[in-house]
């Protein structure tokens, strides 16, 4: 810029134009000067162009390129992760070893969505039949926020998640705990009973208890995470009791339609969920 500069303010004073001079000779329209300065810009444009695929495949890896650490399927509207490295499945809130590079790969069943944890990498799409993968690390640890970044209908503002940074032994136990079975009693309680007997194992999952349903977040170990709905409440036991009397009044246009519980029914639900650690 400096160089460019002084040539400029050189050339403005050394050529202004001065009172009783001649103009001076023109060189428009001089073939071989103008096919000069259009190629060469054209072929330094596409000089940088190459260099800007190779360094966006190099990191960029590909699906195919090796398997994922964590499968994550964005949908409308929340994220399910599933961990190769133990088969289990999370839901809006990933745990990760500090340090550590992992593949997540992307994927969606119904619009695109976007992968996205401002901190830790940039956005990239999760889009229906054609799976994406990104790297995934955090150098410290802590509670990183992600969110959809791309927006996929009524709660897209409310499709978060958080990646949680561990050092490598608290997220050993971490990744211990998520892959053991949901520990329930011999003679199940109220709870355990009506989730099988209701329609609520259509969708989800409790390992040790039933895995039929995987179109909604697995439950096996609900009561280990920080929010409901994907972000839009803690969770507390009033608010899953909350969600249970009606999604749609936590939020509104959520794929979960009304299961029309009695009070009894949604505090012995809440009592069983609350209790799978
Ligand atoms: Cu998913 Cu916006």
């Amino acid at each position: 810029m400096v160089i460019v500069c002084c040539m400029v303010f050189y050339s403005l004073f050394r050529f202004k134009a001065r009172p009783n001079q001649p103009e001076p000779s023109q060189t428009g329209g001089h073939k071989t000067v103008e096919v000069i300065w259009t190629v060469v810009p054209f072929l330094i444009v596409i000089w940088i162009f190459l260099l800007t695929a190779r360094g966006m495949s190099r990191s960029d890896p590909g699906p195919k390129d090796q398997p994922a650490d964590i499968e994550v399927t964005g949908a409308r509207w929340w994220w399910q992760g599933r961990y190769r490295d133990g088969g289990f499945y999370v839901a809006h809130e990933l745990h990760i070893p500090v340090g550590k590079r992992l593949l997540v790969s992307l994927d969606s069943p119904d619009v695109i969505h976007s992968f996205w944890v401002p901190e830790l990498s940039r956005k990239m799409d999760a889009i229906p039949g054609h799976p994406n993968a990104i790297w995934l690390q955090a150098d410290r640890p802590g509670t990183y926020q992600g969110f959809c970044g791309e927006y996929c209908g009524a709660q897209h503002a409310w499709m978060h998640f958080i990646v949680v940074a561990q050092p490598p032994e608290e997220y050993a136990r971490w990744q211990h705990a998520q892959a053991t079975p949901a520990q329930v009693s011999a003679t199940p309680a109220p709870g355990q009973v009506l989730f099988q007997r209701m329609t609520c194992v259509n969708c989800h999952a409790v390992s040790g208890v039933s895995v039929t349903g995987r179109s909604a977040p697995d439950l096996t170990h609900f009561a280990s995470r920080k929010k409901l709905g994907s972000g839009i409440a803690d969770n507390t036991s009033a608010n899953l009791a909350r969600w249970l009397k009606n999604p749609q009044n936590v939020k509104p246009g959520a794929l979960m339609p009304n299961p029309e519980l009695t009070d009894k029914q949604i505090a012995d639900l809440t009592e069983w969920l609350e209790s799978l650690r």
